[in-house]
Formats: C-alpha cells, sequence, structure tokens
C-alpha cells in the first residue's frame, strides 16, 4: 500500500517507519525543514531505541521516503494519516486542533483521487466530524475520514507498534473495515487484536485508556502516602492487588507522579470534552489535581530530609518522565529543580540523554556528564528517573561523603539492603521515618 504520514513526532515516525518494515511505502511528510534534512541524510531526529536501525534499512530500500512537499506526498498515497500535535491551548484544557485542521485543508487540496484520511493523533470526541464538514464545505466527496489511534509508548514504541494488544479502528462506513484490516494484517497474524467501532467511540477508547492508566497510576500514589504513614510497604500492595486478574499489575508502580506528553494533556482534554457535553467527570478531575499536588510533596520530604535546604549539594540521577526518552514534557523534575535551585540548594543533574534546555537559565544548576563526578560529595541524590544504569550504584563508593542520603522516587533499591549499608535512605510508600 502507499501511506503518507503527516508529521514526523513520535508518532509519524515509530507508525511510518514500522509500517515500511512491512513492505508499504510510506511518505513522511514535515513541515519543518531542518527535520527532514536530517532524516533524509540518515540523521536521528526522536530518541527511541532501536528506530534508527529501522529508519536507515527501509529508507535505503526505498520504501521509507521523507519530504516537505505534502502535495506531492498525498496525491501518491491511497491512505494518509495525521499524525500532528494536539497540544492543550495556552492556559486551557482545551486542545488545539488548529494543526491537525491546517494539514486536513492541505490534504484537500492536494488530494484529486480517492483517499481514506485516518485521524492517528489523539482528537477530541466529534473531531471527525469536524473534518467530514472541513471537506463537505470544500466539496470534496472522495475522501473517507477513520478514526485509528495509536496507543505507543515513548522508549517502547517500536515493541508497541509490532505487539499491540488491540487496533482500534473506527468508522462509521464499514466498508472501509476491510482495507485497515489489511494493512495491519501482519500484526492481526501475530495475535493483535482487530476492534471496530464506530468513529466516536474510536476518539473516546484513546482518552479513556490514557485517563484509566493515569487513575491507576494516581491511585496507587495516594496509597503510596497511606502506606509512608502507616508503616506498610506500597510494593506489596501493587503486588497483592495486582495478583487480582480484575485489577491487572501493570501501572500500579508508586512514583514521583506521571508526567510525559500524553497523560498529563490527555486527562485535562477528556474532562473538558465532559465539560462540553455537560457531564461532570469528577475522577478524572480529581486525578488531575491529585497528581499535581503530588510534584510539590517530595519537595515537602526533602525539607524533612535535609532540615535545610540552602547551601546543600542535590544532586538529580535523570530528569526525564520516564526512562529510555529524551523527553522532558511534564516530568516532576520540572517542578523540583527550579524549587530546590530557589531555595538555595546547589542542584547537578545527570541524565544518559544529556544536559537540558529546560535548566539552562537557572542558576545554581549544572548538568554533569557522570553518575560518579555528579554524586561525588553529594548530601542528597535524588533517583528521579528509572533509567537501568541507576540500579546497582554503590552509593558510599561515588559519593565519598560521611554523611549523605538518598531519596528514590523509583523503589529501585532494597529497603534491607541499604539498612545493611547504614545509609539513610527514602523511597515512595515504604516505610521511610522521613
Ligand atoms: C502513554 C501511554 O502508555 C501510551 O499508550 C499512549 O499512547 C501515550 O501515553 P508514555 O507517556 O510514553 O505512554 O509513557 P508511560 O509508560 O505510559 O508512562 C507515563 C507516566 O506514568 C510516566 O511518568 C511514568 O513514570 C508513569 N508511571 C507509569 C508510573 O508512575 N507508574 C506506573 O506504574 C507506570
Amino acid at each position: 500500500m502507499k501511506l503518507c504520514m503527516i508529521g514526523t513526532g513520535y508518532v509519524g515516525l515509530v507508525s511510518g517507519t514500522c509500517f515500511a518494515d512491512f513492505g508499504n511505502t510510506v511518505y513522511c511528510v514535515d513541515r519543518d525543514t531542518y527535520k527532514i534534512k536530517k532524516l533524509n541524510s540518515g540523521g536521528s531526529v526522536i530518541f527511541e531505541p532501536g528506530l534508527d536501525e529501522i529508519i536507515k534499512k527501509n529508507f535505503k530500500a526505498k520504501r521509507l521516503l521523507f519530504t516537505t512537499n505534502l502535495k506531492k506526498a498525498v496525491q501518491k498515497s491511497d491512505i494518509i494519516f495525521i499524525c500532528v500535535g494536539t497540544p492543550n491551548k495556552k492556559k486551557s484544557d482545551q486542545v488545539d486542533l488548529k494543526y491537525v485542521f491546517s494539514a486536513v485543508k492541505e490534504i484537500i487540496k492536494a488530494s484529486k483521487s480517492k483517499k481514506i484520511l485516518i485521524t492517528k493523533s489523539t482528537v477530541p470526541v466529534g473531531t471527525g466530524d469536524k473534518i467530514e464538514k472541513i471537506i463537505k464545505k470544500f466539496r470534496k466527496k472522495n475522501i473517507e475520514v477513520i478514526s485509528n489511534p495509536e496507543f505507543l509508548r515513548e522508549g517502547e514504541a517500536i515493541r508497541d507498534f509490532r505487539f499491540p494488544d488491540r487496533i482500534v479502528v473506527g468508522s462509521n462506513n464499514s466498508k472501509y473495515f476491510k482495507v485497515l484490516k489489511k494493512l495491519y494484517q501482519p500484526l492481526i497474524n501475530k495475535g493483535a487484536k482487530f476492534f471496530t467501532t464506530s468513529r466516536r467511540s474510536a476518539e473516546l477508547i484513546k482518552y479513556a485508556s490514557n485517563a484509566f492508566l493515569a487513575t491507576k497510576i494516581t491511585f496507587i500514589n495516594e496509597l503510596a502516602n497511606l502506606c509512608e504513614k502507616s508503616n506498610i510497604n506500597i510494593e506489596d500492595i501493587s503486588l497483592g492487588m495486582g495478583s487480582d486478574s480484575r485489577i491487572g499489575s501493570r501501572f500500579l508502580r508508586a512514583g514521583p507522579a506521571y508526567g510525559g506528553s500524553c497523560f498529563p494533556k490527555d486527562t485535562k482534554g477528556l474532562a473538558f470534552t465532559g465539560k462540553n457535553f455537560g457531564v461532570n467527570l469528577s475522577i478524572v478531575k480529581s486525578v488531575i489535581r491529585s497528581n499535581n499536588d503530588r510534584k510539590m510533596l517530595h519537595t515537602q520530604n526533602i525539607k524533612k530530609i535535609l532540615r535545610t535546604i540552602k547551601n546543600k549539594k542535590i544532586a538529580f540521577l535523570g530528569v526525564t518522565f520516564k526512562p529510555n526518552t529524551d523527553d522532558m514534557r511534564d516530568s516532576v523534575s520540572l517542578n523540583m529543580i527550579p524549587y530546590l535551585a530557589r531555595r538555595g540548594a546547589k542542584v547537578t543533574y545527570y541524565d544518559p540523554t544529556g544536559s537540558k534546555e529546560n535548566f539552562a537559565k537557572i542558576k545554581n544548576c549544572e548538568f554533569v556528564d557522570s553518575i560518579n563526578d555528579n554524586c561525588m560529595n553529594a548530601d542528597l541524590v535524588i533517583l528521579h528517573t528509572e533509567w537501568d544504569e541507576f540500579k546497582s550504584l554503590e552509593f558510599k563508593k561515588i559519593i565519598k561523603k560521611k554523611k549523605f542520603s538518598i531519596y528514590d522516587l523509583r523503589n529501585l533499591y532494597n529497603l534491607e539492603e541499604m539498612k545493611r549499608k547504614n545509609i539513610r535512605y527514602f523511597s515512595v510508600g515504604r516505610p521511610n521515618h522521613f
């Protein structure tokens, strides 16, 4: 098949590359000439394990093409995926669809023959209907609008694409399910569930899934607070609860607060959709509030650990919202580091994906390019992101200071082991004695 991906962010680039790997011809389109130039010269534009190799292979085979010429790419393709960003509007929870609608208009103008137009970007309920209205306004009849949301996690996007739990396709015209089934047949053959529904349902399934996962995390995070006060280990609770197949063990790991490009945006987007339809989605709203409050809880704990923050050397290990990505969006470190630096701490950080623009202008905050140099002489080391390289550190050897503390926001270390080593160790939802 001949496909066109509009937008070469995580969704467009990963999906386009994986579709090309099945033997399809895929045109990846972006307005960003620098990005397209880089992709055409074999450079990488996003940090996603395993992606660059598959790009190279399919680029060499001339199945994967990168271009800024939307018109040509659309004209050569049968199926066009919209994969542009859908951020929240400034100072509002409303989803900004300007990139989607602008892409739609360009696609309409470019297309001369029958096309299938698919929204892969996360779009609110009713967006497909709005796109259809725009198509009608341009008096085009041969463009069919379908919803096919993505469920890719950053850092595991290739695996998630190749082994999805389900493929959701929403269309008001069932004859198009056949075409999509053919496209996804290699995944269906490996056991992926192909689920067809109405277009609006498919749009809502994406929001509902992300909001539910965010709710699960927030639930366990609040229970972690209770565990800290009641001398219980949250890990036993996650295990005990998660073993019930009705609940499931995934996304029950207590941590700093959920972040990233999707959960914060999509929970807000869903609450806003509820408001639009006059429905109070109180659980989702309370999840958003609880997650926001949680970000400042850790700084309160740091005060309890250090007593005074001023002039204390605080070393962060990892600053991205999760491992195997360089993405800083809605990472808890964005709240913690400025707060601590403002209160006079000397903050240093190390992250395997390098220094971050987000902290460039902060006084008292410095990137240090090695775990050991970053942690040396620290009063407090904060394990912020669960990169593998942080999981077996000899803290006494690398910190070299007599008195220091560890605050582990990801519960990477064993409580007994830390006790045996006589390390002042604090973690999340475990007996801590802050
Ligand atoms: C998410 C969804 O999982 C994916 O299906 C969707 O399409 C995009 O959004 P992503 O944001 O890449 O993916 O990361 P994910 O692994 O889901 O983690 C999101 C946040 O939740 C991170 O901050 C992570 O640290 C946190 N998390 C996750 C927990 O705190 N505990 C958990 O048990 C799982």
